[in-house]
């Protein structure tokens, strides 16, 4: 093949995905681009019970992801990922101490019940500032970043008919 042969099909093949392009936005066709499945709002949310329906126990994956698991195991020792996070929001000279004392029972409502302590005991920080940084910073690193798309609405859930958020709490088993 010739070069200028060449470059007339690389010119008709520009023009052709330009005019496609252009194509793709003609006003008819705006309002049928689909709106984001957003769960909760407009498709239906697997997680309704906040907190306990994502945090269970998944044997299948030998991972126990209930909360009564993880924060008994932090009465020895706090995950380490999670304690680095957890310190830069103390006040400055507050050094944490690795261990969490609390023990999660049957009775124990989340978050609801972290709440007694954490935004009230200087070492504790406030909850939606800790549950914030521990879900949505990192990326590919982060397990709630790439499976669950760092949804909010997963915590956050949305009132459609009143238009109200709001935070569910409940019993794991709930
Ligand atoms: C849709 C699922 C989902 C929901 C809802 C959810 N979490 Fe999580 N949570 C995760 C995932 C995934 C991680 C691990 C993040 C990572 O990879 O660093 C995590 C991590 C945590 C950790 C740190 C544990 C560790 O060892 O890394 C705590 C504590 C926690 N979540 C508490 C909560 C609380 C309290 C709520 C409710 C206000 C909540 N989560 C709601 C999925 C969820
Ligand atoms: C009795 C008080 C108390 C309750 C209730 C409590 N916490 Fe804490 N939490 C603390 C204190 C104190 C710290 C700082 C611990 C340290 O120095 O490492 C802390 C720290 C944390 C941290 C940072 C990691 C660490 O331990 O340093 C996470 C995450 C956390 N709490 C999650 C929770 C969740 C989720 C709940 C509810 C299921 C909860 N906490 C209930 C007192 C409490
Ligand atoms: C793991 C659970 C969780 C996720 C995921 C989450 N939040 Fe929150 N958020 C909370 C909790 C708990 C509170 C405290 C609410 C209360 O006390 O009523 C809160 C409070 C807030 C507040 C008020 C306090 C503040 O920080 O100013 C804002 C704004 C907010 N969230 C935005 C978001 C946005 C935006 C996203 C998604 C990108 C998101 N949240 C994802 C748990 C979560």
């Amino acid at each position: 093949m010739s070069k200028i042969y060449n470059n007339k099909m690389m010119f008709l093949v520009a023009i052709f995905i330009l005019a496609s392009v252009v194509n793709v936005m003609t006003e008819e066709q705006k309002d049928t681009i689909k709106a984001r499945n957003i769960p909760g709002i407009n498709v239906p949310d697997p997680y309704s019970k906040g907190c306990v329906s994502c945090h269970k126990n998944n044997p299948e994956m030998r991972f126990d992801g209930r909360l009564s698991a993880i924060l008994h195991s932090w009465n020895d020792a706090v995950d380490a990922k999670v304690l680095a996070k957890a310190q830069t929001m103390v006040p400055e000279g507050v050094i944490l101490q690795g261990k969490h004392a609390f023990r999660v029972t049957p009775e124990t409502s989340i978050p609801e019940a972290c709440n007694k302590c954490h935004g009230k005991i200087k070492s504790a920080p406030r909850l939606f500032q800790l549950l914030h940084k521990i879900h949505l910073t990192g990326n590919q690193d982060n397990l709630f970043m790439t499976k669950f798309q760092g949804e909010c609405t997963y915590c956050h859930k949305f009132d459609t008919r009143k238009g109200i958020w709001s935070i569910v709490s409940a019993k794991e088993g709930e």
